[in-house]
């Protein structure tokens, strides 16, 4: 039987956590696949310390790996949009089989890779790109196939769940745990993808498309991030019975489809509330399956390799099996996919966290509950906390110098969104209210 030549593109965490896991695990790879299989070729500008490559060949090109007519299966480990777009292109072209762990090229350009794989017979795989060891895509695309999936919600970057278990538990400030966390090598090259929701956006429209059969629309996904979340509102979640989590939200209506990524307060007793650190998890509902929950970590080395090479055991299994064999990229036939009218975030229906800094004095609390029942909204808890007895403190920071500001914490009932954000700007324009009221998204994922 021949043997099957893996070409490996990127040796840095990843790529070196897949030579390392392959050669450990050679025997058990090779028995699952049921054939021979071998690195032949790494395409890696500088020789990483943490990897032997053997006796692969190592190109200084990467272009060099998926040019070799020798490579049957193409490992693009190099992650961004260029030059991995026209990498993983050219391999098809040749064709080669693909296998990612690059989230953000998938989520923007899949539909046309898929199209050009499926155009050359060959497969483009990614289970390493939607929370690292997890086999999220897998379940989705075959576990779960019996399924009409309703909404699915995961904790998908590690970076930001490292950051907001840290301020939880310790207390600290955003802008110091995102330092600890880049040096912990979890982050992008780019630390906003991380905060600001991108990273988690690339996921979680990945697993939309997967769970609802549409085409991927990376457009269409709403992101908030979690730059703006500040101690007290951990805190103050924390007293109301809930947890701050940054989540990729897929929910599939009669109006269309949401997706969203935002800071949500979920309640604490769910278990995906005590997903911490870096790890991930993934909620699914499915029609028949009810709620089922994934959970691993979600980056790393060896568990991001653990998932590139089910990719591979995945692809020898079939490579000389008809293209019909094999999963469709997306879990539906691509005749099949349908695409789905993207929902507004001004059009959800949400329960949401609101803080207002409001002047200590009688009749304030009425006014802003006052304008909350004209919209229609009612109020499912409340909080009010003592002035801080730092006078000195608070009249520097302000622009009321001669009243002290409390914050009032409330968390209204679900309600459309856009009446929501038109009754904060009410509140805001009250006199006695300083500054803008924060707002978060509350979702019980019942
Ligand atoms: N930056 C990503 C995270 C790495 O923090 O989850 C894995 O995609």
């Amino acid at each position: 039987m021949k043997t099957i030549n893996i070409g490996i593109c990127g040796l840095g965490t990843v790529g070196a956590g897949v030579v390392n896991v392959m050669q450990r695990n050679a025997e058990a790879i090779a028995a699952r696949s049921g054939r021979p299989l071998a690195i032949t070729h790494i395409g890696a500008r500088r020789d990483n310390p943490d990897c032997d490559t053997g006796l692969a060949k190592v190109s200084r090109d990467i272009f060099a790996v998926v040019n070799d007519p020798e490579v049957d299966i193409v490992v693009e480990l190099i992650g961004g949009y260029e030059p991995a777009l026209e990498l993983v292109m050219q391999a098809i072209n040749n064709g080669k089989h693909v296998v990612t762990a690059n989230k953000a090229l998938i989520a923007v350009h899949g539909n046309e890779i898929f199209a050009a794989a499926e155009a050359k017979a060959v497969s483009v795989c990614f289970e390493a790109a939607v929370a690292g060891g997890i086999p999220i895509i897998k379940s989705l695309r075959e576990g779960l196939a019996a399924n009409s999936v309703e909404w699915l919600a995961g904790i998908i970057n590690g970076t930001g769940n490292y950051i907001l278990t840290e301020m939880r538990d310790k207390g600290r400030d955003f802008a110091d745990v995102l330092v600890d966390a880049q040096a912990l090598g979890y982050a992008e090259a780019d630390p906003t993808f991380d905060v600001e929701g991108i990273d988690a956006a690339h996921k979680l429209v990945i697993l939309a498309s997967l769970a609802f059969g549409m085409p991927l629309n990376f457009d269409a996904c709403f992101t908030e991030g979690i730059s703006a979340i500040a101690p007290q509102d951990v805190v103050f979640a924390g007293e109301l019975g809930y947890r701050i989590k940054h989540l990729g939200i897929a929910r599939k209506t009669e109006q269309g489809v949401e997706l969203r990524v935002h800071p949500t307060l979920i309640p604490q007793r769910r278990l995906i509330a005590n997903v911490d650190g870096v790890m991930n998890a993934v909620l699914v509902k499915g029609d028949a399956v009810g709620p089922t929950l994934y959970y691993g970590p979600g980056a790393g080395a060896e568990p991001t390799a653990s998932s590139v090479i089910a990719d591979i055991v995945d692809l020898l299994r079939t490579i000389d099996a008809s293209p019909a064999a094999r999963a469709p990229h997306l879990g539906f036939a691509s005749d099949f996919l349908k695409a789905l009218p993207a929902i507004p975030v001004s059009e959800i229906s949400a329960a949401y966290y609101l803080r207002i800094s409001a002047a200590d004095k009688p009749g304030v609390l009425s006014h802003i509950t006052q304008i909350l029942s004209d919209s229609g909204i009612s109020i499912e808890a409340l909080l009010q906390k003592e002035a801080s007895h730092d006078i000195d403190a608070v009249k520097s920071a302000n622009s009321h110098a001669n009243l002290l500001n409390v914050p009032i914490v409330l968390i209204t009932d679900i309600t459309l969104e856009s009446r929501l954000t038109a009754a904060v700007s009410g509140i805001e324009a009250l006199d006695t209210v300083e500054g803008k009221v924060t707002f978060i998204r509350v979702e019980s994922l019942g």
